[in-house]
């Protein structure tokens, strides 16, 4: 039975990926979520999960080194997945030092210490032994001309704290590689979407404010275009880069759905008014009339655009939700999880939200 560590769990990604994974694999692998629980991470995410035998939290912090060299000694780790990082750009404005801290020094003791318990007395790692970083494809910063798209040999140039710290932790990852031959791979994907999205990001940001009739921010002209994937086609993609991908290798991730930051809000105000019943009072609080343009966020990258054609050609890997679908679904979540979004949004959030829009 293969054991895998998975950073970040209780974040949005990491929580869908192990709700994935189990759907998946059942009782045929160990899942250990280390977590250090910020604002981002939620026990809630992992209700269903928290019970099973195959399953174990630990409440630790990736920079604390101790911290993680214990858990690799308690435990034969097999595989790592590191998702756990400071995620939100505007944050990262704002003060970047804790992103420097988390996803750099975090990556760096991640592996580390899945180097030190790996390591053969030869120089070498035993078969099976792999660590998957995960990353953005904000890493190569932001495209300008449509047709025009990211691949895995694009330079690097990230513009935001957040891509800028990213960027440092896959060049890590890559000097591991070139320097140990360390099992690992990078997969750099697309703006996500679906359940347990914490409403700092558009799309559920958008849907918590349009339900309650609040103005609807958006940064800019609106025109920024982002290529989103629903967040089980990234679980789905990071599993079969763990399986089949060639190690050393870095693969991007995305679907081939750009759309405009407005696009978006109008998608999410039409599919609101669609699927609420005419009896919901909602209904009456969601309009067109609530989007405010606001001023922009600073250095705003314009366009991000996947070209999926390495994941597609070597692993097979093809996303299966389309857009509207998974917007509904997003949606339909929310709708049967207003207690999760009730939770998420009182006390700091509303600290959050007056200090990052109060001039906006
Ligand atoms: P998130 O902010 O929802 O979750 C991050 C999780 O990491 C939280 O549970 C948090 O508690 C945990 N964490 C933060 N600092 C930690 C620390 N020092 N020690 C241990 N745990 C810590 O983020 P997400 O959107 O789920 O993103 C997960 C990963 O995927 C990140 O590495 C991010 O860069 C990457 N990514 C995200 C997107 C996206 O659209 N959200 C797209 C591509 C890649
Ligand atoms: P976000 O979800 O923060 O993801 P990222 O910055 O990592 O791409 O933002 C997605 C896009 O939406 C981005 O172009 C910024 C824009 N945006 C708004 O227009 N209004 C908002 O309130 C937020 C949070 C984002």
């Amino acid at each position: 039975m293969k054991t895998y560590l998975v950073t970040g769990g209780a974040g949005f990604i990491g929580s869908n990926y192990i709700h994935y994974m189990f759907r998946k694999y059942g009782d045929s692998i160990r899942i250990i979520n280390v977590d250090v629980l910020t604002y981002a991470g939620n026990l809630e995410n992992l209700r269903d999960v928290e019970n099973r035998e195959n399953y174990m939290f630990i409440r630790a912090d990736i920079t604390d080194k101790e911290a993680i060299q214990k858990i690799f000694a308690e435990h034969e780790i097999d595989r790592v997945v590191h998702f756990a990082a400071e995620s939100h750009v505007d944050r990262s404005i704002k003060n970047p030092e804790v992103f420097v801290k988390t996803n750099v020094l975090g990556t760096a003791v991640m592996l580390n210490c899945a180097k030190a318990a790996w390591e053969q007395p030869d120089g070498t790692f035993a078969e099976g032994k792999r660590f998957l970083h995960v990353s953005t494809d904000e890493v190569y910063g932001s495209l300008e001309e449509e047709g025009t798209y990211f691949y895995e040999t694009t330079p690097y140039a990230p513009h935001s704290p957040y891509s800028a710290s990213k960027a440092s932790s896959d060049m890590l990852v890559k000097s591991y590689i070139d320097t140990y031959h360390f099992p690992a791979n990078i997969t750099n994907c697309s703006n996500n979407y679906g359940p347990y999205q914490f409403p700092e990001k558009l799309i559920p940001l958008i849907i918590n404010n349009a339900l309650q009739g609040k103005t609807l921010p958006v940064y800019g002209d609106g025109k920024n275009v982002r290529d989103w994937l629903y967040v089980d086609d990234h679980a789905k993609g990071i599993d079969m880069v763990m399986e089949k991908g060639r190690l050393g290798e870095t693969y991007n991730i995305g679907g081939h759905n750009e759309k405009q930051n407005i696009e978006i809000v109008t998608i999410i105000i039409d599919t609101l008014l669609e699927m609420l019943p005419k009896s919901d009072p909602r209904r009456e609080l969601v309009s067109r009339d609530l989007i405010t343009y606001v001023e922009d966020r600073k250095g705003h990258d314009r366009r991000y655009a996947i070209a999926p054609d390495k994941i597609r050609a070597e692993i097979g890997w093809e996303p299966e939700t389309m857009f509207a679908e998974g917007i509904r679904k997003t949606i339909q979540w929310f709708f049967e999880h207003e207690e999760w979004m009730k939770n998420v949004t009182s006390g700091d959030y509303q600290k959050y939200y007056e200090d990052m829009y109060q001039n906006r």
